[in-house]
């Protein structure tokens, strides 16, 4: 799936006085950046920045990450022993969270070297040890009901078809079971909300390009979360895919949201 966003960063005036300012404030209210969702370049994007994934993880969050990660292993608020599955795993630390919070993890991730890179920090937790499987969101292996909880974390942003994701994982979930979904969002309240978008839409793509060495995935970073449904939009695919008592919160000002919600329990 080929996106274009509206392109409000081509109008700037070509030069004149003012004309850099205009460019940037253009920028800053919509980046204008086409957004390809399909998989195969989704998953080359990953596996281009999958060594220096971490690094940046902790650069351009200034270790907050971790916490975020934390507070969704947290909110699943399942007894120690439920079956929980960390789906777009990526280098795996939602997974390790997840398995401090004494869950028995499976994470499943579709681009092999960010999958690799869970390898070594499962292999130092303490069994049983989170274990890692090649699979598509849209196309989980699992039969009906195998998992009594799941968390997403900054993943359903990049899956080329949000609703089947969502329909799989309330496929796999039993009953009943929680789902916790970290994903980033605009804050809502200014001055937070003009400083966060010249940060997300002007800086953060200059340092993640500039650290990962790649092209375009710190750009289409910005852009897919503009793209993305947030809150009360965001439940609303969640009911219709077959969740319900979902709620949303604002984490760190509402840079990011944390979604939970129940697996509806058969009739
Ligand atoms: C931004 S990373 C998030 C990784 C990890 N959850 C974290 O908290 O850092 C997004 C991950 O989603 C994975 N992904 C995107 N689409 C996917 C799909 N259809 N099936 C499985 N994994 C997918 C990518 O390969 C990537 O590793």
């Amino acid at each position: 799936m080929k996106r274009r966003a509206t392109c409000q960063a081509r109008e700037a005036p070509p030069g004149g006085r003012g004309a850099g300012r205009d460019r940037v404030a253009a920028l800053v209210a919509d980046p204008g950046l086409p957004l390809d969702r399909r998989a195969e370049e989704i998953r080359r994007m990953f596996a281009g920045v999958a060594g220096r994934y971490d690094l940046l993880n902790r650069l351009l969050s200034a270790s907050l990450d971790r916490v975020w990660r934390r507070r969704a292993a947290e909110a699943l608020d399942l007894p120690p022993g439920a079956r929980v599955l960390d789906l777009c795993s990526g280098t795996g630390d939602q997974a390790v969270a997840l398995r401090r919070r004494g869950a028995r993890v499976v994470a499943a991730d579709f681009c092999l070297p960010m999958l690799a890179r869970s390898r070594g920090k499962f292999a130092r937790q303490a069994p049983p040890r989170p274990r890692a499987f090649a699979a598509d969101a849209l196309r989980l292996p699992w039969r009906g009901a195998s998992f009594d909880g799941a968390v997403v974390s900054f993943g359903l942003r990049n899956v080329a078809d949000l609703d089947r994701a969502l329909a799989e994982l309330a496929r796999v979930l039993r009953p009943g079971g929680r789902l916790a979904v970290l994903e980033f969002a605009l804050p809502r309240r200014q001055p937070l909300r003009s400083l966060y978008l010249f940060y997300f839409r002007l800086l953060l793509p200059a340092i993640g390009r500039w650290v990962s060495r790649h092209g375009s995935a710190y750009t289409y970073l910005p852009a897919s979360v503009s793209d993305f449904p947030q809150r009360e939009t965001f439940l609303e695919r969640l009911g219709a895919a077959g969740f319900d008592r979902s709620s949303w919160r604002d984490l760190s000002g509402g840079i990011l949201c944390l979604y939970l919600a129940r697996r509806r329990p058969e009739p």
